[in-house]
Formats: C-alpha cells, sequence, structure tokens
C-alpha cells in the first residue's frame, strides 16, 4: 500500500469537492445548462486575474495559452523583448521566434529577478518594440518577479506587457488591472486546484489593438472567434468541459477563502518552507528577497545527486517534488506550497527530505526542519 503525496509545482493536488465534479454525467457544449457553468467560470476568472476586461479559457496546458499570445499578437518581423531569468522566461524567446518575431532579450541571472530598469532601457532604446514577454513566478528557479514595477514602465510605451502567470495565479499576488499588465495567460493545474488540461488568457483593449494588427496564422487559438463565443456562454470548438464543471467548484472555494486570505497564508507557508530548508543544512536558491511564495528552491551540496533524492523520495514514500531544469538538472530541488497543499503535507516533504539526505550522508539534526518549520508558522 502506497500513499502520494504530490507536492510540485505542477500539477498540484485537487481537493475532493473539484475531483467530483469531473466524475459527472458530461454536458454537452451547446446547451444553457453548460452556458450556465461556463459563464460562472469566465466570471470566475475575472475575479482571479483582477480584470473587468476579457477572459477565455482554452483546453490547453498553460503553454497553449502562452503560444496563443504571440500568435494573436505579434506578426512576422515585429520587434519583441523577452526579459526572462529561467527557464519559463526562456520559453517566451522560443515560441517568439517560431513566430519569426525579431527578438532582443535580457537575460537575469538565474536566481535572481528581472531587473525593471533594464526593461525601461530596452524600450527607451527601441521605440518599435510591439510588446514585452516575461514571467510572474518562474518556476524552474522560485522567483517572483515585479510586475506593478514593469507594468508601470510598460504602460507608458506603446508596447504591450504580455505576463506568464502560469504558476503565480491565485497564489502570488496579482492585479492585472490595477498593475496594467495587458496579457495575462495561465493554466488550471498550479493555485487554480484542478486538473492540468485548460489555460487562461486575460487581455485588455491595449492589447486587442495588436490583435487587430497581427497576420500571423492561426485558426484554433484566434481571440476574435474566442471573443464572438462569450456572448453566447460557449467556446468555438469543444471545450474539455468536465475541467471546466471541475473548475466552477475550485473557483467556489476560492471565492469563498478570498484571494486577500489565500495570498497571506501562501506566503506564511513559503517563509516557513525557507526555514525549514535552512535548517536542513541546505542554501536557498532563489535569493531570499525575489523568492517567490508558491514554491521554495533549494540548492543541493555537490556530493548530493539532485535527481536521485528527487527519484527515491518519490520511489520509496510516494512524495512527489521536482529536481531542478535544464542548467539546474542534479543541483536543485523545488517544493511546491500552493492552491490545495497546506502545512501538513509541506510537513511531510520536509521530513522525506531530511530521510533522504541524512541517508546521503549529509550533515542534519533529525526533527530540526520542520521544527524551524513549525515555529514561523
Ligand atoms: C511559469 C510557467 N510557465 C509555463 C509553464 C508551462 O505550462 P504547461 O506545462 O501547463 O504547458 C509552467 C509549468 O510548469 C510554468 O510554471
Amino acid at each position: 500500500m502506497k500513499k502520494y503525496f504530490l507536492l510540485t509545482p505542477g500539477p498540484t493536488p485537487i481537493p475532493p469537492e473539484v475531483a467530483q465534479k469531473e466524475s459527472l454525467p458530461i454536458l454537452h457544449h451547446r446547451t444553457s445548462e453548460f452556458g450556465e457553468i461556463f459563464n460562472e467560470v469566465i466570471e470566475g476568472l475575472k475575479y482571479v486575474f483582477q480584470t473587468k476586461e476579457d477572459c477565455f479559457l482554452l483546453s490547453s496546458s498553460g503553454t497553449g495559452a502562452m503560444e496563443s499570445a504571440v500568435a494573436n499578437l505579434i506578426s512576422p518581423q515585429d520587434d519583441v523583448l523577452v526579459a526572462s531569468c529561467g527557464n519559463f522566461g526562456d520559453r517566451w524567446e522560443k515560441i517568439c521566434k517560431i513566430y519569426k518575431a525579431n527578438v532582443t532579450k535580457i537575460d537575469a541571472e538565474w536566481g535572481t529577478a528581472v531587473n525593471p530598469q533594464e526593461i525601461k532601457d530596452k524600450l527607451e532604446k527601441n521605440r518599435n518594440i510591439k510588446a514585452v514577454f516575461t514571467t510572474h513566478t518562474e518556476t524552474s528557479t522560485g522567483v517572483v518577479n515585479d510586475l506593478k514595477t514593469i507594468g508601470e514602465i510598460v504602460s507608458k510605451t506603446s508596447a504591450v506587457l504580455v505576463i506568464d502567470a502560469i504558476s503565480g495565479l491565485a497564489g502570488q499576488p496579482l492585479f492585472k488591472d490595477e498593475w496594467k499588465l495587458d496579457v495575462v495567460v495561465s493554466g488550471s493545474q498550479k493555485g487554480l486546484m484542478c486538473a492540468p488540461g485548460l489555460s487562461f488568457i486575460a487581455i485588455n483593449q491595449k492589447a486587442w489593438n495588436l490583435v487587430e494588427k497581427s497576420t500571423s496564422p492561426r485558426f484554433y487559438f484566434d481571440y476574435k472567434l474566442m471573443k464572438k463565443s462569450i456572448p453566447k456562454k460557449e467556446t468555438p470548438f469543444t471545450p474539455a468541459v468536465s475541467l471546466i464543471v471541475a473548475l466552477a467548484e475550485a473557483i467556489r472555494i476560492i471565492k469563498k477563502e478570498e484571494l486577500e486570505n489565500i495570498f497571506k497564508n501562501i506566503e506564511k507557508l513559503a517563509k516557513a518552507t525557507r526555514a525549514g530548508v535552512k535548517a536542513l543544512n541546505l542554501e536557498l536558491f532563489a535569493k531570499e528577497e525575489v523568492a517567490c511564495n508558491v514554491l521554495t528552491s533549494a540548492k543541493l551540496p555537490e556530493n548530493i545527486e539532485g535527481d536521485k533524492l528527487v527519484g527515491d523520495l518519490r520511489k520509496e514514500f510516494g512524495i512527489s517534488i521536482a529536481g531542478g531544469q535544464d542548467k539546474l538538472k542534479g543541483k536543485i530541488f523545488r517544493i511546491a506550497h500552493m492552491g490545495f497543499i497546506d502545512q501538513f503535507d509541506v510537513i511531510v516533504g520536509l521530513s522525506g527530505i531530511e530521510t533522504m539526505l541524512k541517508r546521503a550522508g549529509h550533515n542534519i539534526t533529525p526533527g530540526k526542519a520542520v521544527s524551524a518549520f513549525k515555529e514561523v508558522l
């Protein structure tokens, strides 16, 4: 018999009430019953994104929403700026290049955040830049970017600001309209406490002006088609109906709890987890002043093989955490504290990591990490 503890920064565990909704009889997507639920989800997404403007929903993982943003906003040979501080920031560059944009790139050192001043400088240098692409919480490193300042800077130019909030939405503060973020994309499998398979786009009028002009090819991902369908309370094509019914339940839970309280709770969990990691005699990977709240990243000593630790933890105890990506492969681990993950889940994670580190000969005092975690809470 084995228990499973899902503590990866996506997918994350989902509440039983949400899971139950996925098993209900399938509704046809062109009926008033489904239309009411779809409408509730779209209105609920506006609350989650903190926007009064258009929200769309796609049956795809988060990357689909990222690609849709590029396909709808950018035309071949457009100048764009990608401000990256990790693997997911780099994904914007890859997508933009496939759509034949001229990419200028800012590369912040991994573990640090994008410097808003660099964005300002690049925009001043090249006034033809059509869009700036960056990330809310960079899941590969555990860093949060200062979107409020970046939003202020980009709003004073003609460029459109596009944000990947796939891991940060509903976990780390983000106020789309107030922070002047023109397009924000996200996914269902993290802070929104749903199964993977849905992605979302929130878009304002400034960005619509680019959509009107974009000549990039798109069919399934066409925002104009999506916008036309919204008043009919439906999607242009068959949506993932069961996931949408489940998402409606997840958003009800989020609304009941209120975003403000969710943000505070997750911030507390993040502080406690960082204390727990330090008590394991490990160094945090993300610089503490820019560490995000939705996950914690930690450096592993050179003599400990990260992928083995993560694999053994899963195989032996059923505890899933994430390892490092790309150049951080084998060098760090990442543990999530967002969505339906609570303090006792994180305690299980820290305790399991402690066991594996001790086995690998790392110098730690058993129980110290959990104590440090609880003390902060
Ligand atoms: C910040 C960020 N961007 C993009 C992605 C990619 O999303 P998906 O795997 O849902 O396509 C992820 C997923 O881990 C993410 O955390």
